[in-house]
């Protein structure tokens, strides 16, 4: 289950903005979309289960599945009364928001997919992320920093930035990671649901990211019915840490502009 520990902000009669961290990150890399969006929204940023303290998804890791993170999130929004929520998922958690999305579109006022993709994993990356997960239980959370480190930045992001992510890294834990590498795994392929989303989307991608680049965010934006690509110059895979004014400001106006929830009084 998500961490009923919920950090939240910005109770301003705004849309309610779940931030939804990547892998294998946690609610912390949200901080500056916090404070830079609580004038426009209630921003809310739990953990996936198995990441930032949060309990894992029950059962053996290898059977774990996006559709099952999903689940797990709205099963969390109920126990919050949230009827309909904006969503934002950065990368695994975009693989999480577009299968909510699938199972429960009325429950999306608006949709962000930031440095994400549609499309499965093919065979050979779905076998890198079987070993990837053998060296995680041999190692633990160092296999994944080493393996993914190198690849996560744009060339002029802060070593303080980099540094402060390679921390990060390494306090998620072993069944949590290997959960959520199992999941990405196995996931489906996601592009033929993007024609029957109806909700307004707004797909985001650094200009340097090289782990999933813009052109995945721009397919996506091409295959949804309703949606707009934003590019955040100078940011690679981690938009929120590496450019986190350009990345608050370009969410804004998307946000801002989305409905907030109608409130019905109760006996009415
Ligand atoms: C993430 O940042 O969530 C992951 O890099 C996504 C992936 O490995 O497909």
């Amino acid at each position: 289950m998500i961490n009923p520990d919920v950090r939240h902000t910005g109770d301003s009669g705004g849309v309610p903005l779940v931030l939804l961290h990547g892998f294998p990150f946690d609610h912390t890399i949200w901080a500056a979309q916090v404070a830079g969006l609580a004038d426009v929204a209630r921003v809310l940023t739990p953990d996936l289960p198995g990441f930032g303290g949060a309990a894992p998804l029950p059962g053996d890791p290898v059977q774990a599945t996006i559709h099952a993170y999903a689940e797990a999130v709205l099963a969390w929004a109920d126990s919050l009364g949230l009827a309909t929520f904006a969503l934002a998922g950065h990368s695994m958690s975009g693989y999480v928001a577009l299968a909510l999305a699938h199972l429960a579109p009325a429950r999306l006022d608006g949709l962000i997919l930031i440095a994400s993709r549609a499309g499965a994993d093919s065979a050979e990356a779905a076998a890198g992320r079987h070993k990837q997960a053998a060296a995680v239980g041999e190692r633990g959370p160092v296999a994944v920093a080493e393996a993914m480190l190198p690849k996560l930045f744009a060339p002029h992001t802060p070593a303080g930035v980099r540094a402060a992510v390679e921390t990060l890294i390494l306090r998620q834990t072993v069944p949590g990671i290997q959960a959520a590498l199992y999941a990405m795994a196995s996931r489906p392929d996601a592009r033929p649901w993007l024609t029957t989303i109806p909700t307004p989307t707004l797909t985001v991608a650094g200009s340097n990211d090289t782990l999933i680049p813009p052109s995945e965010a721009q397919a996506m934006r091409d295959g949804l019915r309703n949606a707009a690509y934003v590019e955040i110059a100078g940011a690679g895979h981690l938009p929120m840490l590496e450019t986190p004014a350009a990345l608050t400001t370009a969410l804004r106006p998307f946000v801002a502009g989305l409905r907030p929830p109608i409130l019905v009084p109760p006996g009415s």
